[in-house]
């Protein structure tokens, strides 16, 4: 297979004659996708019923004829002004009771009925007309669902679709009683009509309760995407895609994956960076221009596995964004670095957002790869090189992992829901086991929790996982690798309750987490064997021999030859160790990288790249900033 490049378009907002132009510069650049379609439902269908095609036909057939291949995306995410009119009570409600009105984008509930069946009409509307159309080689469903914290509603009718979900689950309301504890504070439900979505309660609402609405508006999600990839498959058997976003963990992307044929996500690593990745101030100088060195490539391994493989970047970030606290520019290079970290990651299609710049409206700030007036950006140059190197080479391929990492949407939703400590979060804790064995220089291979087989994993991590599914159950017993399970695993039931007996369950360890306990940040659990655990830390008992002791005299950690429990959440340089460790016990080869150098091996290759502000040298070679080097293995 071909890596290829991409670009996102907007035919709408520019006049028709500077189409073929465009698409002329594209195909000149070497780009060989352009997605468009995702935000123009207003000039589809001005008015109920009153369709408006001629200009999408006549867009793509430019395209098309300049060699480009379609993503066409469905515009759901932007309902029009006239669809508020007919479905007035189809708009997302916040915790706080208010409705998150028009006039932006992604203004709908994903539980409204009404709403559903709108966007099963487009869809369907857009799949009939185009989906035979040569040059749609792909499609992509509505827009970054989760995006401005749209997938938890308050409405009424995610009130009616949460009762019947609850209803289906358990069956009677005694069950629901059981299931959730509701003796506890007189909080028994006598009839599902009474029950009430978990917000506006005086002190914290039951956490089951929290729970299951959680998992009910992911299955929400799923719900709405299913629609449309129904409707898409009965008339094009082009690929189907969804634009995933960084860090948010709000819906299952597994379960929306599993009815998509490719994964893709939007890498804004300068955002991502300024707005949603913990790191102390001199870190975030040190890479304000290039990005966080583990953040790409962590949703790179994530999105592989959500696409089963199968996985793009739809949206790149070409220069400063618009939406974060801070908007720096890329320093020259990162715009080249990051496509060859995704190809190096199996990426099939880097996607640049966007084509130009938009001289009006919301994102007249964000950078394309044109400026407003048409002169190139600074990312397009960058953008040609890679297709050129794209072009002289052969293909990269997937290699499988050293290491796996166990990744669970519902273990982040239950520690949402109850953290016990401020700081834990699902994420959080998955990304430092990561970038351990990044720094480590170990390839990762993100996996889903219903895993069966680890077998092709010498290392195994699972870390925070609230409990175990069966199949992951049994692939631990069975395993002969090394897995490393916690802190905070497998330690309450599915519906969030403590197990008895206490967790952790595993067949094969014999250990029990007595009592967990949450620090400050001003407070840490020293280790005898070097570093300390932060946030986090548990009482072990049991008869697994004690592989590490705190300073204290408590274990750290517990087991034997394939399956251990680590008791605390441990500070970079303790995932250092440890990993490093495991590591070595597997056989596995380790690096000692320089800050901000990282390496990634494709089937094929050895990449190095240069997250650092200066040059930093790779077994003799020099890699200036923001430079990539590859070798054959
Ligand atoms: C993404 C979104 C795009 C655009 C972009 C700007 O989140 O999908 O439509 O808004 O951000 O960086």
């Amino acid at each position: 297979m071909k890596r290829a490049l991409g670009v996102c378009y907007y035919p709408e907002h520019w006049p028709e004659a500077q189409w073929s132009d465009d698409a002329a510069r594209m195909a000149q650049a070497g780009i060989g996708w352009v997605r468009i379609g995702e935000f123009a439902w207003a000039r589809m269908e001005p008015a109920p019923g009153t369709f408006d095609w001629g200009w999408l036909d006549r867009a793509i057939a430019t395209l098309g004829a300049a060699g480009l291949q379609v993503v066409l995306g469905t515009p759901t995410a932007t309902p029009p002004r006239w669809m508020i009119d007919r479905h007035p009570d189809m708009l997302a409600v916040d915790a706080q009771g208010r409705p998150r009105k028009f006039g932006s984008r992604r203004h709908y509930c994903f539980s409204h009925l009404g709403y559903r069946e709108e966007s099963r009409r487009i869809t369907r509307l857009m799949a009939e007309r185009y989906g035979a159309n040569p040059h749609v080689a792909a499609w992509q469903t509505d827009n970054e669902y989760a995006c401005h914290d749209t997938v938890l509603s308050y409405s009424d009718a995610a009130r009616a679709g949460f009762r019947d979900w609850l209803a289906q689950k358990y069956q009677s309301p005694g069950a629901l009683n059981r299931a959730w504890g509701n003796v506890f504070w007189s909080m028994d439900y006598a009839d599902w009509a009474q029950i009430d979505l978990p917000n506006l309660t005086v002190t914290e609402p039951n956490p089951s309760h929290s729970l299951d609405f959680r998992r009910y508006s992911s299955d929400a999600v799923v719900a709405f995407n299913r629609i449309q990839t129904d409707e898409i498959r009965k008339y094009s058997s082009a690929p189907i895609a969804h634009n995933y976003m960084g860090r948010v963990t709000d819906f299952d992307h597994f379960a929306v994956g599993a009815d998509l044929d490719i994964a893709s996500w939007d890498s804004y690593p300068l955002g991502f960076l300024s707005d949603r990745i913990e790191a102390d101030d001199p870190f975030k100088a040190r890479f304000l221009r290039q990005g966080h060195p583990d953040n790409q490539a962590f949703h790179h391994d994530l999105y592989r596995a959500v696409g089963r493989g199968r996985w793009w970047i739809m949206e790149q970030q070409p220069g400063p964004v618009n939406w974060a606290p801070f908007n720096p520019a890329p320093l020259p290079g990162m715009c080249r670095l990051w496509a060859w970290e995704a190809f190096a990651h199996g990426a099939e299609v880097v996607s640049y957002f966007r084509w130009r710049q938009a001289p009006f409206a919301q994102e007249q700030m964000h950078a394309g790869l044109l400026r407003p007036d048409s002169a190139p950006a600074p990312a397009l140059a960058e953008v040609t090189q890679v297709a050129r190197e794209l072009a002289a080479m052969p293909d990269v391929g997937t290699a499988r992992g050293d290491v796996a990492i166990v990744f669970d949407y519902e273990s982040a939703w239950a520690w949402d829901v109850q953290p016990q400590g401020r700081d834990f979060e699902f994420f959080r804790l998955a990304f430092a086991a990561y970038r351990a064995c990044r720094r480590a220089g170990l390839n990762v291979d993100i996996i889903p929790p219903d895993t069966a087989d680890l077998a092709p994993w010498p290392v195994v991590l699972a870390p925070g996982l609230m409990t175990l599914s069966a199949p992951l159950r049994a692939a631990l017993a069975a395993y002969r690798g090394i897995a490393l399970i916690g802190p905070r695993s497998d330690t309450k039931t599915a519906d969030l309750a403590i197990p008895v007996p206490l967790g952790p369950n595993i067949p094969g360890l014999d250990v029990t987490v007595s009592l967990a306990e949450s620090l400050p940040p001003i407070a840490d659990e020293p280790l005898a064997g070097g570093g300390r655990f932060l946030s986090w830390f548990e009482h072990l008992e049991g008869s697994a021999p004690v592989l590490e002791r705190t300073i204290g005299g408590r274990p750290a950690i517990m087991g034997g030859a394939h399956l251990r429990y680590l008791a605390g959440w441990p500070d970079d340089a303790t995932f250092d160790r440890l990993v490093r460790g495991l590591a070595a016990q597997a056989g596995l080869v380790t690096h000692d990288l320089p800050e901000g150098l990282r390496i990634r091996d494709s089937a094929t290759h050895r990449f190095v790249f240069n997250y650092a502000p200066e040059p930093l040298v790779w077994q003799g070679v020099t890699i200036p900033a923001a430079g990539v080097h590859w070798q054959p293995l």
